[in-house]
C-alpha cells in the first residue's frame, strides 16, 4: 500500500470517530487557539516531552531524539551568536523553553518572549515573558530588537500581513525575523486536498496553511529579504512518523476512543488526527515544514 492508500485508509477511520465537518467548519479565532492549548498542556507534554518543548524535532540521521527538538533553537542561537545581537524576541513562546534555553547560555542577552496561552515562570536565566497576543506588539518601542523568532505558531495567525509589519516595525536595520513552520506545499489544492488540509489544519487549532507562494508574496510587501530558506520536511518525518505510531493505538479501538471522551475535552483529541495524518501527508507532497529568515533591509 503506498502512502496515497493509507492516507485514504485513514481518513475513513478518522471520519468513524470524529465528526469531520464539524471540525472543518470550526471558527478558529483567539480565544479558541488558548483554549486548544491551554486544555492540551497534558497531552503536548506526554506527546513532545514533559520539557516542554511544543514543536516538531528536526532529525538529521533519520531517527527521532528528543535532543532533536533543540535543532531549530540552535539554529537560532547561531544567528544571535554570528551576529553583534543584544535583544531578541521571541512570539509565541509558549513554555519559555526556548528562550531560556538560549539565555541560558547567553549571559547579558536581554531575550523576551510573548505568548497568548501560556504565562510561564518569569525571569528565568534573564528571559522575560509576556502574556498576549503577537498581533500587537506596540508595548515595545519601534526599531528595538536585532532578532525576533517564532517557532510553529506564524501559521496559528489569520492576520500575517500584521505580524510582517509588527516585526518590521519593532527590528532594527538588517534586523533578522526568523520563522519555523508548515505550509501547504502545492498553491492548488484538488477538493480533496484542501479537505484533508483544512481537518489536519483544524485539529491543531491552525484555521488554514498558508501555501510557501502565499507566503513569499506576503513577504515581499514588506521590505524584507529572504536570506536563508530551508526545507525540513523530510527531517521533521521521523518526529511526525512516532505520533503517527503513537495515535494508531487510539485509532485502533474505538472503545477506546469513547472512553477517553469521557474523561478528556474534544478539542483535546482532535489533536490525535493531525497527528495521525502529519508524516503522511508530508509524503504525499500536501504540507511542508520550512525555516525562512527574513532580513529587515
Ligand atoms: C505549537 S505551540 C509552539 C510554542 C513554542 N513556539 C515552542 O516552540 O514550543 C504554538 C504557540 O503559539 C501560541 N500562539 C498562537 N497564537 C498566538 C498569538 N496570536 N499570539 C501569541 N501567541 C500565540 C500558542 O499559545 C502556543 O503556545
Amino acid at each position: 500500500m503506498d502512502s496515497n492508500d493509507i492516507m485514504k485508509k485513514y481518513l475513513k477511520r478518522i471520519e468513524r470517530f470524529f465528526d469531520t465537518e464539524k471540525i472543518i467548519n470550526e471558527n478558529i479565532s483567539l480565544e479558541y487557539i488558548t483554549n486548544y492549548y491551554r486544555s492540551s498542556i497534558l497531552a503536548y507534554k506526554v506527546l513532545h516531552t514533559f520539557r516542554g518543548y511544543m514543536h516538531m524535532g528536526i532529525s538529521f540521521d533519520g531517527k527521532y531524539k528528543v535532543s532533536d527538538l533543540l535543532t531549530s533553537v540552535k539554529i537560532v542561537e547561531e544567528y544571535i551568536n554570528s551576529r553583534k545581537i543584544s535583544r531578541v524576541l521571541e512570539l509565541a513562546s509558549g513554555n519559555g523553553v526556548n528562550s531560556s534555553y538560549i539565555a541560558s547560555r547567553n549571559p547579558g542577552l536581554d531575550i523576551i518572549g510573548i505568548d497568548l496561552s501560556t504565562n510561564p515562570k518569569k525571569n528565568v536565566n534573564g528571559y522575560r515573558h509576556i502574556n498576549g497576543d503577537f498581533h500587537n506588539l506596540s508595548v515595545f518601542p519601534d526599531k528595538s530588537f536585532d532578532l525576533i523568532f517564532i517557532i510553529e505558531a506564524f501559521c496559528h495567525s489569520q492576520n500575517k500581513e500584521k505580524v510582517l509589519e509588527q516585526c518590521f516595525n519593532k527590528l532594527k536595520k538588517h534586523g533578522l525575523f526568523v520563522i519555523f513552520d508548515g505550509y501547504s506545499r502545492k498553491s492548488k489544492l484538488s477538493d480533496k486536498d484542501m479537505k484533508t488540509s483544512a481537518l489536519i489544519s483544524k485539529s491543531m487549532a491552525v484555521d488554514r496553511f498558508i501555501s510557501l507562494k502565499e507566503f513569499k508574496t506576503l513577504v515581499k510587501e514588506f521590505n524584507f529579504k529572504i536570506i536563508e530558506e530551508k526545507d525540513f520536511s523530510l527531517n521533521v518525518l521521523p518526529n511526525a512518523e512516532r505520533f503517527r505510531k503513537i495515535s494508531n493505538v487510539y485509532f485502533s479501538s474505538y472503545l477506546f476512543h469513547k472512553v477517553l471522551t469521557k474523561i478528556f475535552p474534544m478539542i483535546e483529541l482532535q489533536n490525535l488526527i493531525a497527528l495521525n495524518l502529519l508524516s503522511l501527508s508530508v509524503k504525499n507532497n500536501l504540507l511542508c515544514y520550512y525555516m525562512h529568515v527574513l532580513e529587515k533591509n
